[in-house]
């Protein structure tokens, strides 16, 4: 899960690291007065920024600074409601104004590729450091950081000095990235970035921006973390899956489909995407992921069918099962009850492919119940094409 700015700032404040203060608002009316608290020890002088998952805030005209809390009020005014980069803008964070001596980069992600943790550290931060990075990637030091070791002040140091900062800023700023190193595994993120971490005229290290990313693997571990999930931007079909606890990804087609097991699922999909091509020229194509697990009850299978036909997309759905620790006749029943369960919200075709465990038992109950939306296939080619047809059509 990827934070807002003002919401990876108040991390940053709780492990240590040094930030300036700010508040969030909603609407332009409040932001005068914010400035005046915000501002109170900067003689009045505040930043106002968008507050959107997405980078280059600054050079879409996102981040105004204002001398005085009249020009916050027209800041906020400007920056509410903006569109930057398809997100738009519901949020302004006013901050403190800093007096910005130098501006550096720092970030710490996982690399999964060197299965470890990697540091970036430059002296050259601000707002064009992708330029940086392609352009002179060696101003950009990167040092592999050992999980078990984390960033100590050995560590910080050493990051510090291949960035080629020298001694004086190297003992200025090694504590805040050993701080930084606490919000990385206090909060199990997978990105802590700081963009631009500054010296102030006064020699004063501060975050000005910070990006974070949670592992949500580790949610059930932090009860803040849920908190943080920005429901108002969720699409409404993927938070109605999440809290009935399915594996649910919305795409934009009109086959729907429900499988057991991630990866028969994505296979499901490849196969529902080429009979979408090959037999209705690209008319159908696959509408959602959906992973039942592998118990497959009558009620996970209800709950499955009535996201996906809330959907009003979807025009056809396609139940392929693989009867493994659950067999298919239990699986047909939970198919059957379900669309019991749903009656007449059940409106929409389906498609069943059921292999596997006890498969006979399984098609013979579901041609037992003769539901008139329901088709059995034997084959996961032949039902995706199925499936495709009806959609289509
Ligand atoms: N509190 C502040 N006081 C003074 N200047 C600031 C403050 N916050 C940001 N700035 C200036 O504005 C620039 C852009 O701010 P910031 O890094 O937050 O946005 P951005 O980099 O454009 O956004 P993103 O990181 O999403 O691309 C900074 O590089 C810094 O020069
Ligand atoms: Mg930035």
């Amino acid at each position: 899960m990827d934070l807002f700015e003002y919401q990876a700032r108040d991390l940053f404040e709780k492990h240590g690291v040094p930030v300036l203060a700010a508040e969030v608002v909603t609407d332009a009316a409040d932001a005068a007065a914010a400035a005046e608290r915000v501002g109170a020890d900067s003689g009045g002088v505040v930043v106002v920024k968008a507050q959107v998952k997405v980078g280059g805030r600054g050079k879409a005209g996102g981040v105004k600074l204002a001398k005085t809390p009249q020009e916050a009020t027209e800041a906020a005014e400007a920056i509410l409601g903006m569109d930057i980069k398809g997100h738009t803008v519901n949020a302004v964070m006013i901050a403190q104004g800093a007096k910005i001596a130098e501006e550096y980069y720092f970030s710490l992600l996982l690399d999964r590729a060197n299965r470890s943790l990697l540091a970036m550290c430059s002296k050259e931060g601000g707002m064009d450091i992708e330029t940086l990075a392609e352009e002179r990637p060696e101003a950009l030091a990167r040092v592999a950081v050992d999980a078990n070791t984390g960033i100590d002040d050995v560590t910080a140091r050493r990051i510090l000095t291949e960035a080629g900062f020298e001694t004086s800023d190297v003992d200025a700023i090694a504590p805040a990235l050993v701080r930084l190193w606490d919000v990385y595994k206090g909060e199990d993120a997978t990105l802590v970035e700081v963009n631009p971490l500054v010296k102030t005229e006064d020699g004063t290290v501060l975050a000005l921006d910070g990006k974070v990313t949670l592992d949500a693997n580790a949610d059930f571990r932090h009860e803040g973390h849920a908190d943080l999930a920005d429901t108002e931007a969720a699409d409404p079909l993927e938070a109605k899956a999440a809290a009935l606890g399915l594996n649910y990804v919305k795409l934009d087609g009109n086959v729907g489909i429900i499988g057991n097991g991630a990866g028969l699922v994505m296979s499901t999909l490849d196969v529902v995407a080429y009979a979408g091509e090959e037999h209705t020229a690209g008319a159908a194509t696959p509408a959602n992921f959906l992973d039942i697990g592998g118990g497959a009850s009558a009620e996970v299978m209800a709950n499955g069918l009535d996201v996906i036909l809330g959907d009003e997309q979807v025009k056809s759905v396609f139940v392929n099962v693989f009867g493994g620790i659950t067999s298919c006749d239990a699986v047909a029943n939970g198919i059957v009850s379900a669309l019991q369960m749903l009656g007449d919200d059940a409106t929409k075709p389906l498609v069943v492919r059921l292999d596997g465990n006890n498969v006979e038992e399984g098609r013979r109950i579901l041609a037992e119940a003769a539901h008139p939306l329901v088709t059995i296939e034997a084959t996961m080619d032949g039902a995706a094409r199925r499936a495709a047809e009806l959609a289509a059509n």
